[in-house]
């Protein structure tokens, strides 16, 4: 079957896919932007979740489930802080998006959805931000066997134009 990538503009935390990917930081404990609207949206009981998990380093990915979201799963992965592109960001932030495919691979999931990962507070510039999530999920998602569905969720239309113009560049078809 046909595997689809899709830009969806949508507050994460409501959508009915079978994982989000959460933008955490190593603590996995909670925080602002898109972790502080998941943690709040699925309620108490994913820290307690998370308290388990004895954090992540940069790049890995840890799946809790999704508690009162209406996505199954949680995948929590840390992206790299932005300083100058000169420390390996962009191989860190390949690793957040490759770590949280095989995950949800591993788990047979099928349709994943993730936010513009460190784009927020971490400061990756969005241009080259976006590049990096298109580009490594094009290559991944092949080597998947469960994975059906990729929604790139974007929060805001500057995010969405970036989007849309990695999809022309890797030639998707926006489905
Ligand atoms: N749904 C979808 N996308 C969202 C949502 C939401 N509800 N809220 C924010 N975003 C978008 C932001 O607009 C940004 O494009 O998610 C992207 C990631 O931004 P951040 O949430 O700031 O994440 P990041 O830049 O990876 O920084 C992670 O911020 O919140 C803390 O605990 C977190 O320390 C960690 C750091």
């Amino acid at each position: 079957m046909k595997k689809k990538m899709m830009i969806e503009q949508a507050d994460i935390t409501t959508l009915k896919v079978d994982a989000i990917v959460n933008a955490a930081n190593e603590s996995l404990l909670g925080g602002g932007g898109v972790d502080g609207a998941i943690h709040k949206a699925a309620g108490p009981e994913l820290l307690e979740a998370t308290k388990k998990l004895d954090g992540a380093e940069t790049g890995e990915a840890k799946i809790t489930k999704g508690f009162k979201l209406p996505a199954e799963y949680i995948i929590h992965t840390v992206g790299p802080v932005y300083h100058d592109g000169q420390e390996d960001e962009a191989e860190r932030l390949a690793a957040c998006y490759e770590h949280s495919l095989k995950l949800a691979d591993e788990y047979k999931l099928e349709t994943i959805a993730f936010p513009s990962i460190s784009t927020g507070v971490y400061n990756y510039p969005l241009e080259e931000a976006a590049e990096i999530a298109v580009a490594t999920v094009t290559k991944i998602l092949n080597q998947t066997d469960s994975v059906k569905e990729v929604i790139f969720v974007v929060f805001d239309v500057d995010n969405q134009r970036m989007y849309e113009k990695m999809f022309e560049k890797f030639g998707i078809q926006h489905s």
